[in-house]
């Protein structure tokens, strides 16, 4: 084949690196390729791992028809230029473990991943999947200095899908008639807007009775829980990279979708210095704004003691990262 032009053709197709090829890294690498999406850096610290995912993944593309590369790798130098970074590293929860037990270990890897990742990317949006997760967040913030329109967390859109999911099992329709918005922390004290839920525009409470949405708040509630109880090894990935993938999409094609994210709040619903879920307008630029909404006294009660559990869990983060013989 022969160019009309002697100047060589530059394609400069976006790039995102996901730190940690566990069950959810890999599963969100193959959602960005097989979207389209973007060329996916795949980054673990074990040797060969990510290599081999990536191998795999590239034989599929054919059958998946796509194009995009995925890369495997265990250095950061390979992730250089990337717009976007994902933080899945980690471990994950074992049946009976809260998110927050998870603190100790992963708030060294999480730290250590973003001054790392953020080295080679300065310009990247972070997206941070790492439990628990708005603790998680929080220190990957610290730690690369990123405005707060750059950074954020992935909790809401699962947890919401959680909630749209047994809503539609319950009445029997299709899932995606089903619109919800969880906000709070991603643990128990999550906060499920059940008046603000609807099946094409009409909302639930027309539709379930009281106890019967309460029963459905619970089960969103403990929706991470179900499953990890079900696995016993290891917890969900299929539908936590489903929601990190919408994430991406709205930023790389810069969608302007109104998500649930976990964002560093500035005065917010009365909130400051903290991380927690909250409705973001996310784009190009990452978070574009933060909507405001008007809540109802136990609504705000819930977000706040939500923000007040966080924020313990992050001066204890603060304490941990402090101790330098902490193994
Ligand atoms: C869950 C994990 C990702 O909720 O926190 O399944």
């Amino acid at each position: 084949m022969s160019s009309s032009s002697n100047s060589p053709i530059v394609c400069n197709l976006p790039r995102v690196t996901i730190v940690g090829a566990g069950r959810v890294g890999s599963t969100l690498a193959q959602r960005i390729a097989e979207k389209n999406l973007a060329d996916v850096v795949l980054l673990d610290i074990i040797a060969g791992m990510p290599q081999g995912l990536a191998l795999d993944l590239m034989e599929a593309r054919g059958i998946e028809i796509h194009n995009r590369q995925i890369i495997g790798t265990n250095n950061y130098a390979d992730t250089s230029g990337s717009q976007i970074v994902v933080i899945t590293a980690g471990l994950p929860r074992k049946p009976g473990m809260s998110r927050d037990d998870l603190l100790k270990t992963n708030a060294k890897i999480v730290v250590e991943a973003a001054k790392n990742a953020i080295a080679h990317s300065p310009n990247a949006i972070f997206i941070v999947v790492t439990n628990p997760l708005d603790v998680m967040t929080y220190l990957a913030w610290q730690a690369t200095g990123l405005p707060r329109d750059r950074i954020m967390g992935m909790a809401g859109v699962l947890d919401s899908a959680r909630f749209e999911t047994f809503i539609a099992l319950e009445l029997g329709v299709l899932p995606a008639d089903v619109k919800a918005m969880v906000l709070g922390s991603h643990g128990d004290l999550m906060v499920p807007l059940s008046r603000y839920a609807t099946v094409n525009g009409i909302p639930i409470t027309e539709l379930l009775d009281a106890a019967t949405i309460e029963r459905l708040v619970e089960r969103t509630r403990n929706g991470g829980a179900e499953i990890v109880e079900l696995m016993q090894t290891g917890g969900a990935f299929f539908a936590p990279a489903s929601a990190t993938s919408v994430m991406v999409e709205s930023i790389l094609l810069n969608q302007s979708r109104l998500l649930p994210v976990a964002a560093y709040l500035q005065g917010e619903y009365g909130l400051e210095d903290v991380v927690i879920g909250v409705p973001c307008r996310l784009g190009c630029g990452g978070i574009e704004s933060v909507l405001e909404l008007t809540l109802s006294d136990e609504e705000r009660k819930g977000l706040h003691t939500s923000a007040q559990s966080v924020r313990q869990n992050i001066e204890r983060s603060q304490e941990i990262l402090a101790n330098k013989n902490n193994p």
